[in-house]
């Protein structure tokens, strides 16, 4: 009904009177009102006037009813610990594939490598549920599509020149907007379940905890909508997972025409060692060529890439 609601009103600036809401959703001129009233508790500023009423702004926050396509798979809470632990309880409990669960702030939000995720009002925090129809072997492509994807869209929405850091980082002028963690379940050499966690860094100011990070509304001085930013994400990931196209086993390759990492003299370093080298390339299992200062060729699985210079 909410969206119902917010679709009348977006389709005109005018004022609607309650006779002609209840008329088009079929509920009765108190029901209406009663939604009304559930949608102003929400942030949205609806006037109500003697002639009927007018919606004068949307809160920016990724309420389920705003994606119409998707509302029954969007999980929307304001604060979670993280949204990785509430996405893997309900995969486990059977939710459907692109189900998502988002958070307006986490208390416990983590990134890769153990490291803390600082989820901050403003920012995007969501984890996606996945349950692609692959064996395990191919599981990282569904990390290298989703990063493709988040680059591509935020490209598009901003004009920025994001490019996408191996494994899955988002950065604009060398600066982290984005960072994705991915876990997984498998079953009988399947995948089961992926959970793909993305942080952007959309309104918020990330420098007092990673100076070396940067926001959407830093780099365009203005804020940007992070409804708009999810929407857009959803549909362009979810070309990749059009079966008739196997549009995953293409990523790599397109993965490489948009990254920052290869061509560049990288130092990756995991809790046992630091590897530093020129990064070649990645190979079919998203891992890392490194050319080494003797000549010789190390492929790195995992681990955080640091670009020099
Ligand atoms: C990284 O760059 O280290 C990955 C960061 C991933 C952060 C996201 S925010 C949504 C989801 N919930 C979490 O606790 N982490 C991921």
């Amino acid at each position: 009904m909410k969206s119902k609601i917010l679709g009348l009103f977006r389709s005109t600036q005018d004022i609607i009177s309650g006779e002609i809401l209840s008329t088009a959703l079929g509920i009765s001129r108190v029901s209406v009102w009663k939604h009304i009233q559930k949608l102003q508790e929400c942030g949205y500023q609806i006037e109500a006037t003697p002639r009927g009423y007018q919606l004068l702004s949307s809160p920016d926050t990724p309420f389920p009813w705003e994606f119409p396509q998707r509302e029954g798979l969007i999980h929307y809470f304001p604060e979670v610990s993280s949204t990785m632990d509430i996405a893997k309880e309900m995969a486990r409990k059977g939710a459907s594939h692109f189900s998502v669960v988002i958070a307006g702030r986490q208390t416990s939000g983590r990134g890769r490598l153990r490291r803390t995720w600082y989820s901050d009002d403003g920012g995007l925090y969501f984890t996606l549920i996945l349950r692609p129809n692959i064996p395990l072997q191919w599981c990282f492509r569904v990390n290298f599509a989703a990063s493709l994807a988040l680059c591509r869209t935020v490209r598009r929405l901003t004009g920025l020149n994001a490019a996408v850091k191996w494994p899955n980082d988002i950065l604009v002028d060398g600066k982290k907007l984005s960072g994705m963690l991915s876990e997984m379940e498998a079953e009988a050499e399947m995948v089961s379940f992926v959970t793909v966690g993305i942080g952007i860094n959309v309104n918020n100011d990330p420098t007092e905890y990673e100076p070396t990070a940067c926001s959407l509304r830093q780099l365009l001085g203005k804020p940007v909508s992070r409804k708009e930013i999810l929407a857009r994400f959803l549909d362009e990931l979810q070309t990749y997972f059009d079966e008739a196209e196997d549009n995953l086993e293409k990523t790599i390759a397109e993965w490489k025409e948009i990254t920052c990492t290869l061509g560049r003299r990288v130092s990756v370093m995991t809790p046992l060692e630091t590897s530093t080298g020129l990064a070649l390339d990645i190979d079919s299992t998203g891992a890392l060529i490194l050319e080494l200062p003797d000549g010789s060729h190390k492929k790195v699985l995992y681990g955080d890439c640091m670009i020099q210079e």
